[in-house]
């Protein structure tokens, strides 16, 4: 983490977990394993990300781009894309580009997301939101081009992954990020603003806009190796159910979390009458169905039936239980 120099919110959401016993009762080092991975996908995306030495972009595009991706975020889907690259004893080359890919789409989507045209945020990762900084035909723009570079970062021409891995890995990031998954999601979001939807429109909303990226992160790293298909099956249930749980928690802190700790604006769901688990069955019930998605999360991992899981499951308690 010292190759952040700004990562306010998620050196907080990251030592939350201040004893390395976790939830499903493993000893496992999080903070200093993740300090390690992050340190390689930091320098990664400085490298990668409109380098204004080796690849600059024209007319202040690079510089919204570097904005937008560097210097913040927790980069829990990087983590998840390398914990379960680990646990299949993958590519750790691969699982790098697949982390960096997965982190600009979800960059993407956050400066998309806090458009006026959105949910017209000025606040996000402790800093004011890209279009307040650069205007908002550049926020789109940078948006733009942090989705197109993902894809690029994918397909590299050089010897570092096999075709076949290229091409599988940009058909799972594709479909996470698209009408299928988070833009998807993000369309019943908008479209259901101040209506009244049930608890099943509420689940497809978050499965799609949150929880396909998230579950694709796990199925990239996993995608990295070789894994049998029952382990792939249980790996992709882990990653559902963990990126589900992740958008209730999400709800959740913006009701319970001050904009400090959280580095986006918090109450900002109830004040845009956005549907969330917590306007559906309230504060209490949230919290308690975010911990019934950890345990099945757990169960799900153990049917994976892997040798190296201790990252996944330490990753899925912090992702969990960060903030409260
Ligand atoms: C926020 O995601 C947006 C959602 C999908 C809920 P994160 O909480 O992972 O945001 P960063 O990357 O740490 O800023
Ligand atoms: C956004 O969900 C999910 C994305 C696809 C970006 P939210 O609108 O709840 O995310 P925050 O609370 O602004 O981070
Ligand atoms: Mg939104
Ligand atoms: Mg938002
Ligand atoms: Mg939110």
């Amino acid at each position: 983490m010292a190759a952040n120099s700004n990562p306010g919110h998620r050196n907080k959401a990251l030592n939350s977990l201040n004893s390395p016993k976790t939830l499903s009762g493993a000893s496992f080092d999080l903070p200093g394993w993740s300090a390690l991975q992050l340190e390689r996908v930091e320098t990664a995306l400085k490298n990668w990300v409109a380098c204004p030495q080796t690849c600059p972009a024209p007319a202040g595009l690079g510089e919204a781009m570097r904005y937008a991706v560097l210097d913040g975020g927790k980069r829990l889907r990087p983590l998840l894309v390398l914990a379960a690259c680990e646990a299949v004893a993958g590519n750790p080359q691969a699982a790098l580009r697949a982390a960096c890919a997965v982190e600009l789409i979800h960059a993407y989507s956050l400066v998309h997301d806090d458009m006026p045209c959105m949910d017209n945020d000025v606040l996000r990762r402790g800093k004011p939101t890209v279009h307040v900084r650069f205007g908002q035909a550049q926020a789109l723009l940078a948006g733009d081009a942090l989705q197109a570079l993902a894809f690029e970062l994918l397909t590299p021409d050089d010897s570092t992954m096999p075709a076949g891995m290229q091409a599988l890995l940009c058909r799972m990031l594709a479909q996470a990020a698209g009408f299928q998954g988070m833009a998807g999601g993000q369309a019943i979001d908008l479209a259901s603003v101040g209506q009244p939807i049930s608890a099943a429109q509420l689940h497809e909303m978050h499965k799609l806009k949150t929880g396909a990226l998230l579950q694709a992160s796990v199925m990239m790293g996993a995608a990295c190796g070789r894994p049998n298909v029952s382990a792939q099956r249980a790996l992709s249930d882990y990653g559902a159910t963990l990126g589900l749980a992740f958008q209730v928690v999400d709800d959740v802190l913006d009701v319970v979390a001050d904009s400090g700790t959280l580095g986006k604006t918090a109450g900002k769901d109830a004040a845009q009458d956005k549907p969330t688990f917590v306007s559906l069955m309230g504060l209490q019930a949230s919290k308690k169905y975010a911990q019934e998605l950890l345990s099945q999360a757990h169960s799900s991992l153990r049917a994976a039936d892997l040798e190296n899981t201790a990252a996944l499951r330490a990753l899925a308690d912090m992702l969990v239980n960060r903030g409260f």
